[in-house]
């Protein structure tokens, strides 16, 4: 394995391609500078910023009530945190109220459960459970304890179901390891973002790699079945030697899978993201570097890219789907096989169907209100009915989770058209087979993967919105 020297510093220009047409950009930096414009991220389509108040309850009790014999997949929010990270997107609730706030949060997620459970129409399994926030070990271990019950209360827990949770490392300690783990949790998550002392005081979220060591520790001990850490690239005072160093700690500690975030800078939207000053930022150049170096750092560790910002060990449950063609996308990101229905519950929470999207209040009165008066605390969402919306869903899908999709050249003719300027610039490769078009996406496509998969979303087409590339 290298060692923290033997990394390149670039290695941008190494890819060997095509020669490109005059005058078309020839490194992944241009490329990204040539394409840089807001894209959506594609954990679903059509994306969240469709959704409307036109979908309410009525909408999602209508979907519950549907007979199924498949199991579910269930998403619970716990929207606290002890302190504010400044560069966090997440929905959530700065308190030190600790018990004060839970228990009367554990009560309305308990109508909100008991409500979905009295409108279907059997008792349904689960087959997969995630908690995510916010922070769920905000709650100590008795109020942990009281969750997976109310949960196991109105659901089968399927023998072999993934049970994932997210964790702040600052909190953990040895005990709550153990105890995640007895009450049936198998996959565990935690953020590192970054391991700079420096960063980490630039965003107000200090770590130190002690910590995170020990909390590694202790999973490994608790025999959790898979560890994923969170890492952002694009932090203030973040350089690409820096970021080497936390990289080279991720490697140390080894996790199954790693989520490589590229940082979104929305400080019109987000007021905390004001306390980061612009002028701290890497530049554009700087976080490709450091991408690219991840990549390939990770690459030399043993972990394979899976879609683009996720990685894990070729071993790992989610390596393993990518290479049969199983992957799968949704609201947590990537995952392995299985196209649950997807139950959210909490504020802000989404639910997922075939047919149907829903999201529940994002403000937490909002979300008691509605449940005091007895009903699903359905805030908007989306019908989406419409067999062409489901095709380029399905299109979107093959590129963002497969990095090749197959199309009929007579029905996606502008998309065609589309893709040939993508490939003049060497994003994707094309092929024809008889009425079928092949599109592949190339090495140095993959960090642009969104603005393939953004050929299939006329929306884009008509006014682009979104996140920055990197
Ligand atoms: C709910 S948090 C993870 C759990 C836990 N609260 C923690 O802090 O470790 C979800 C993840 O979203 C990512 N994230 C949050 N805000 C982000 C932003 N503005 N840009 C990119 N990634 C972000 C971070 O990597 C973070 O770990
Ligand atoms: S990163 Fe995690 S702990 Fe920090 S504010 Fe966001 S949700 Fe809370």
């Amino acid at each position: 394995m290298p060692t923290a020297t033997s990394i390149p510093v670039t290695s941008l220009h190494a890819t060997p391609s095509p020669l490109p047409p005059p005058g078309a950009p020839t490194s992944p930096l241009e490329l990204l500078l040539k394409y840089d414009k807001p894209v959506p991220r594609y954990t679903s389509y059509p994306t969240a910023a469709k959704f409307h108040s036109g979908v309410g309850a009525v909408d999602l009790a209508g979907q519950l009530a549907r007979p199924s014999e498949e199991p579910l997949s269930l998403y619970v929010h716990v929207p606290f945190c002890r302190h504010a990270c400044w560069y966090c997107g997440c929905n959530r609730i700065t308190t030190q109220l600790g018990s004060k706030v839970v228990a009367p949060y554990l009560e309305s997620l308990a109508q909100e459960l008991a409500l979905i459970a009295g409108l279907l129409p059997q008792r349904r399994r689960l087959a997969q459970l995630h908690w995510g926030g916010g922070t769920p070990n905000y709650l100590n271990a008795e109020e942990q304890s009281q969750l997976w019950n109310l949960v196991s209360r109105h659901f089968d827990l399927e023998p072999d179901l993934e049970a994932s949770i997210e964790v702040n490392p600052e909190f953990i300690d040895r005990e709550q390891a153990f105890h995640l783990r007895g009450l049936g949790f198998n996959r565990i998550s935690f953020g590192i973002q970054d391991a700079d002392p420096d960063v980490q005081q630039a965003v107000n979220r200090v770590v130190p790699v002690e910590q995170l060591r020990r909390v590694m520790g202790w999973l490994r001990e608790a025999k959790f079945e898979s560890v994923n850490v969170d890492l952002i690239c694009g932090l203030p005072r973040q350089t690409p030697e820096r970021f080497r160093t936390t990289l080279e700690l991720v490697r140390e500690l080894r996790p199954e899978r790693i989520s490589l975030f590229s940082f979104a800078y929305l400080p019109e939207q987000l007021p905390l993201q004001r306390k980061i000053a612009a002028a701290d930022l890497p530049s554009q150049r700087q976080r490709l570097v450091m991408l690219d170096e991840a990549s390939q750092l990770l690459a030399a560790a043993g972990y394979d890219a899976i879609g683009m910002d996720h990685y894990a060990l070729a071993s790992d449950s989610l390596a393993i789907a990518a290479r049969e063609g199983r992957l799968h996308r949704n609201f947590q990101g990537y995952t392995t096989g299985g196209d649950y229905d997807l139950l959210g519950v909490g504020p802000s929470a989404i639910s997922q169907f075939p047919n149907l999207f829903s999201q529940n209040q994002r403000q937490l009165k909002g979300y008691n209100a509605a449940l005091v008066a007895g009903q699903l605390p359905v805030e908007r969402g989306l019908a989406v009915l419409d067999p062409e919306v489901l095709e380029r869903r399905a299109l979107i899908r093959e590129v963002m989770c497969h990095f090749r999709v197959e199309l009929e050249l007579a029905r996606f003719a502008t998309e065609w058209a589309d893709l040939q300027a993508l490939a003049a610039d060497g994003l994707v490769s094309l092929s024809q087979n008889g009425d079928l078009g092949l599109v592949e996406v190339t090495h140095d496509g993959r960090w642009l993967i969104r603005t393939i998969a953004a050929v299939f979303d006329p929306a884009q087409r008509q006014q682009a919105s979104g996140s920055r590339l990197i």
